[in-house]
């Protein structure tokens, strides 16, 4: 046992919640995204690809405003800057990912091109901003009144403290599977609010903010993406799966892991992971309680309580 933390036992019942296991299907992060799945939705129900579909989902949130942990409207780093980081995969295993880019609504389209159009899989702060101009994105004032004011008040005690379940939205994490059974995922974000600035967490970094293999499956991941960087977390995940195990087993492996190594900071922070399987199986599974997930699958886009580790350390 690590810390002060029991391990719950794993029970032998698979967590299927009811789920219909037909196609498409797409899972995202947190229960607010479900315009996100709807949008995602929209492109898979017309016989589009995957990987069109998780873009389109991820444009939601990046150009809402209210939506203060990514794109547009994401709270500022310390120093007053909106720097916003992505990645993107396709059924072929291509990548692409920015990070620490400014002034772009979306990141995760610049993430696409960075796939599509360069010999690269990552690029960085100016020289991601500079292709996103070459490529015809526009630049824009990503920091809102909003987003403003918080930062001023956070100014007074200049306390870095990121917080659970940030108003039960963050980092939007979102895999789909549409109906030629083509596997992509996406994953963006303004990340930790107040971090210092040149901060890149887990949301870019292909393997830890998200992962897919279309032999196998993808995941994505949500809260402090310094646990997910040092895990490799979505990539575990995926992994799991390849080895077996269902997508609520193999979530809950990754959380398990992140637990077991630093229980301490685990105490005050969240990750949680989402995942769908080639079978079209779904999982979900937090450190803490309050994460929520949605899977559009079969016509319905529902909103799901994940469960998590230290609920079950409690209920035990
Ligand atoms: N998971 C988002 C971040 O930590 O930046």
């Amino acid at each position: 046992m690590a810390g002060s933390f029991k391990f719950w036992k794993e029970s032998a019942d698979i967590f299927d919640q009811g789920a219909k296991h037909s196609f498409p299907l797409v899972i995202a992060t947190w229960g607010p995204n479900v315009k996100a799945t709807a949008a995602a939705w929209k492109v898979l129900s017309e016989g589009g690809r995957a990987l069109d579909a998780v873009e389109a989902g991820a444009m939601v949130p990046e150009a809402d405003p209210r939506d203060t942990s990514v794109g547009y409207g994401g709270f500022p780093d310390r120093d007053g800057h909106v720097t916003l980081d992505a990645c993107i995969m396709d059924e072929f295993g291509m990548a692409g990912s920015v990070s620490y880019i400014e002034n772009i609504m979306h990141p995760i389209s610049v993430a696409r091109r960075v796939m599509e159009k360069t010999p690269h899989v990552m690029l960085s702060g100016k020289g991601a901003y500079d292709f996103a101009i070459s490529e015809g994105f526009k630049h824009e004032d990503l920091l809102t009144e909003t987003a403003k004011d918080a930062w001023e008040k956070w100014k007074i005690k200049s306390e870095y403290k990121p917080i659970i379940n940030v108003e039960r939205h963050d980092t939007i994490g979102i895999v789909a599977i549409d109906k030629q059974h083509r596997i992509a995922g996406a994953c963006t974000t303004s990340g930790a609010a107040y971090k210092i600035n040149g901060r890149v967490g887990d949301s870019p970094i292909i393997g830890a903010g998200m992962y897919v293999d279309n032999e196998v499956g993808g995941a994505a991941s949500t809260g402090l993406g310094e646990l997910v960087l040092r895990t490799l977390g979505s990539f575990l995940v995926v992994e799991e799966m390849r080895r077996g195990k269902h997508p609520q087993k193999a979530v809950e492996t990754a959380v398990k892991r992140i637990v077991q190594k630093f229980p301490e900071q685990c105490k005050t922070a969240q990750v949680g992971f989402v995942a769908i399987d080639k079978k079209g199986r779904h999982g979900g599974y937090a450190i803490h309680p309050g994460f929520n997930y949605v899977l559009y699958q079969d016509g319905e886009n529902k909103v799901y309580e994940s469960k998590s580790f230290l609920s079950k350390v409690k209920n035990q």
